[in-house]
This record gives structure tokens, C-alpha cells and sequence, in this order.
């Protein structure tokens, strides 16, 4: 009678823990890049300088003197000889890191900005 009220209580105990696990990660799955699609200004590169870029690099008085709230002066650190644009957002060596002091751009975002520049930079 021991024996069995401890395999009963043991059955009750796992039966409560042992079969339910709950991954965070799995449980919040990142927004899928869609960075197949046409990668155009209006929609997959301003709003991502807007987010993160503007604070800095908006208004009268820009940060480094590098306006990023107009299509002109983005395309032009865009298609600059020396690719700005994605030598700062990739952290690449020799590069100003941007965001300043806060942490790269995802992968997704990444990609979007390159295939709009090797779109072409278009104002789209
Ligand atoms: C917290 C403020 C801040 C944010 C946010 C920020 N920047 Fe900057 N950025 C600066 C400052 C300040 C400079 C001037 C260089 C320096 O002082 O390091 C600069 C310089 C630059 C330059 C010129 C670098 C060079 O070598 O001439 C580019 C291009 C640039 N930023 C792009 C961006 C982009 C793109 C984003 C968004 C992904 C961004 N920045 C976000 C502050 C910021």
C-alpha cells in the first residue's frame, strides 16, 4: 500500500510538471523579414530612420551635419563613393558605428536598406 501511494503520488506530481514546457523563445517568434519584396523609401527605408536614425539626424541643427529626414540627403550618404550608409550601419571598420551608442540595425533591416541601394536608391 506504500509502495503504491507513492507511484500514485509521483504519477499526480509529473503528470503536473512533465509534459508542459514553454520555450520563450519559440513562444515569441520574430516578425519574418520580408525582404524579398521590392525594397522601396516610402516604405521599407524611412521608416526605419525614422525610428531610430531622426532623433539624432532630424531639424535644423542634424547630428555630424547629416540630415536623414529628406529622401536628397539620404540618397547622397546612399550612393557616396565610400558607401555611408551601409558602412555605418554594418559597423564596418574604418566607419562611424551608427546608431550612435545604441545597438546595430537587425539583419532585416540591414537587408532592406541594402536592396533599396542596390535598387538604385529610388525615391519610391
Ligand atoms: C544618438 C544620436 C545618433 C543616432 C541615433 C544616430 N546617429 Fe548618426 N551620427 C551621430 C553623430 C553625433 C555623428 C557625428 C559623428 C560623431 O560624432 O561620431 C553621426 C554621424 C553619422 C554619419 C556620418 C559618419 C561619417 O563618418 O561621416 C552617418 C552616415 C550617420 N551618422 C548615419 C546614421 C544612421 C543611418 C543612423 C540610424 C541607423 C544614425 N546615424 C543614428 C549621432 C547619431
Amino acid at each position: 500500500m506504500k509502495y503504491f501511494t507513492i507511484v500514485f503520488i509521483s504519477l499526480i506530481v509529473f503528470s503536473q510538471s512533465g509534459c508542459y514546457y514553454d520555450n520563450k523563445d519559440l513562444l515569441v517568434l520574430p516578425a519574418p523579414c520580408d525582404s524579398s519584396s521590392v525594397a522601396t523609401y516610402s516604405g521599407s527605408v524611412k521608416p526605419i530612420l525614422e525610428s531610430v536614425c531622426y532623433g539624432c539626424h532630424s531639424g535644423p541643427v542634424p547630428a555630424g551635419n547629416i540630415k536623414l529626414d529628406a529622401y536628397g540627403p539620404v540618397r547622397n550618404v546612399a550612393t557616396s563613393a565610400n558607401n555611408l550608409l551601409l558602412g555605418v550601419i554594418n559597423h564596418t571598420p574604418g566607419y562611424t558605428p551608427m546608431p550612435k551608442s545604441g545597438g546595430k540595425l537587425n539583419d532585416c533591416d540591414i537587408k532592406k536598406i541594402t536592396k533599396w541601394i542596390a535598387g538604385g536608391a529610388l525615391n519610391n
